[in-house]
């Protein structure tokens, strides 16, 4: 058994699961008739209702134990302090540091990095500026409107969630698209309707040698060349790297490399000159609100203490329902439109980071890390999947995220929208038991949930929801004692894709593979 389940705070979880096994949300209502405002916290206009949860005080001391015994504390300290908390890979994670508002300096081995950030930041301004007074030209001296960010996982999800979200901030005059499947018909169906002369492509890849990306980015200058010349890529592309040197082999001259550093995790990278085409799209200054919106997150973690600490609490939460009552998944569920692509790109921040068996000792862990996060925005979902969380085997907690405004308000459209949310989250937690007569239309309640409520969509709110999300991931990593910055889990499929292209485009057609693969190779190959 390991340290983890075989320490205290571990197994009195587990006595506590069975003495609250019966007991409902609604009792702890009946029980507590200020459980709303004890369970409900502001962070400046965010508002976070954690009281339908099968919480009270005496598990929230025991799930705060478990966070003390774990050293919570001392963690996030080290991480603030740059500490190699990603040990596989003997570096920091210092993503904090690209929205660090403050005037502090952080040296680390002898160099400012703060000073380095600011300096890229100072530059995708000039670039976003230039880009919106309609002063970069192409090669042919066409003005340059529309922008392609090629990218995948962390160097695609963010940018394009975000600019999802945030598109009523945008430049209605700029054209911004994406490219990440390695599959042509992304390609294609994004360029077919534009003018190279007009086009610029940012390439963004933290390594620059991601095989989707390299494949996307070179059809690019394919691209470019037919259309202006084998030159013009010179003046059209552009790289968003921590390796400019590959960048720079790449054909890209330095004065079109945005540097970002390895010690900024591909999902967390969002901040960072990842976030350029955000930048471009929503202007500085909205962009400057997204960054305020992760540094008030960043400082209210650093500094409250855990038994008040939202993220803390978010994944101590969570830890409860997926390792002491065995809810195997969590939802993501905001009530926007534009939100749709959030619950994706927050899927590859929870299960990239803590989808990991092997603990910080080199041993298989003994207990579940992350849940599986699904989920689509409201109230779309209540039309596709939420009978399931209503009246399934299967119970979900869901994060709901929804907005008391947006810029071209209805309404009648805002209050169903709202309504619909906070009736699902009141549905999910205390049910309907009167339907006596056919048990079809029972619904039995006790189903947790968390609200997150903000004025707006706004660049902040949304900093402050993610900046959330990626403290609360932090969290669970530590306690589960796993790296959350390293993603080995995918290397595996990437070098046997290798294999099997090499063995699609050979000419012979023998195959050397399981005897699945073979089968299924050489019905490709025979058609
Ligand atoms: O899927 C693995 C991964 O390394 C992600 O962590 C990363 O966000 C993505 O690939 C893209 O990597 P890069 O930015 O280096 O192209």
């Amino acid at each position: 058994m390991s340290q983890l389940i075989d320490s205290n705070a571990w197994q009195n979880l587990i006595n506590l699961q069975d003495k609250y096994q019966k007991t409902s949300i609604k009792d702890l209502f009946d029980n507590d008739p200020d459980r709303a405002n004890r369970y409900s916290f502001q962070l400046d206009d965010l508002m976070i209702d954690l009281s339908k949860n099968l919480i009270n005080q005496e598990i929230v001391d025991n799930l705060i134990k478990l966070a003390e015994s774990a050293n919570l504390s001392q963690s996030i300290e080290s991480f603030f302090k740059g500490d190699k908390l990603n040990y596989t890979e003997n570096r920091p994670a210092l993503h904090f540091l690209l929205r660090d508002l403050s005037q502090s300096p952080f040296i680390l081995d002898g160099l400012d990095l703060k000073l380095k950030v600011n300096q890229v930041l100072d530059r995708m301004k000039d670039f976003s500026q230039k880009i919106n007074q309609s002063e970069l030209f192409g090669c042919s001296g066409k003005v340059i409107k529309n922008i392609v960010n090629i990218g995948i996982g962390g160097s695609d999800l963010g940018p394009e969630s975000v600019y999802l979200a945030l598109s009523d901030y945008a430049n209605p005059r700029l054209v911004i698209r994406f490219i990440s499947n390695i599959d042509y018909d992304n390609f294609y169906t994004v360029l077919k309707d534009l003018d190279p002369a007009e086009t610029i492509f940012l390439i963004s890849s933290k390594t620059f040698s991601t095989d989707e990306t390299i494949a996307n980015a070179l059809s690019a200058k394919a691209w470019l060349s037919q259309a202006l010349g084998p030159d013009s890529f010179k003046d059209h592309l552009f790289a968003i790297t921590a390796n400019p040197d590959q960048a720079h082999q790449f054909g890209i001259s330095t004065d079109h490399i945005f540097e970002f550093w390895d010690w900024v995790g591909g999902r967390y990278s969002v901040c960072s000159a990842i976030g350029l085409i955000i930048m471009i799209s929503i202007g500085w200054s909205n962009f400057h609100e997204f960054l305020t919106g992760f540094y008030q997150v960043d400082q209210h973690f650093k500094t409250t203490p855990l038994v008040t600490n939202v993220p803390v609490l978010l994944a101590l939460i969570s830890i409860w329902y997926h390792n002491f009552w065995n809810y195997r998944t969590e939802a993501i569920i905001p009530y926007s439109y534009h939100l749709s692509l959030l619950p994706a790109y927050l899927q590859q921040a929870v299960m990239e980071s803590n989808g990991k068996n092997v603990n910080k000792n080199g041993q298989v862990v003994d207990y579940l890390t992350s849940p599986v996060v699904w989920g689509q925005s409201g109230t779309n979902a209540q039309h596709a999947f939420f009978q399931l969380y209503h009246q399934g085997t299967e119970i979900v907690p869901v994060d709901f995220i929804g907005f008391m405004s947006s810029t071209y308000d209805d309404s009648k459209h805002r209050s169903k929208l709202l309504a619909n949310m906070l009736a699902q989250a009141q549905a999910l937690a205390f049910g309907r038991t009167d339907q006596v007569t056919d048990m079809n239309r029972q619904f039995f309640g006790n189903r947790p949930s968390n609200i997150f409520l903000a004025k707006s969509l706004s660049p902040k709110a949304l900093g402050q929801i993610i900046g959330l999300y990626e403290a609360k991931i932090f969290c669970q990593g530590i306690i589960w004692q796993i790296n959350s910055f390293d993603q080995y889990g995918v290397e595996l499929g990437k070098v046997l894709a290798g294999q099997i292209e090499n063995g699609l485009n050979a000419s012979n057609h023998h195959f050397d593979f399981d005897s699945s693969t073979n089968l299924l190779l050489n019905y490709i190959q025979k058609k």
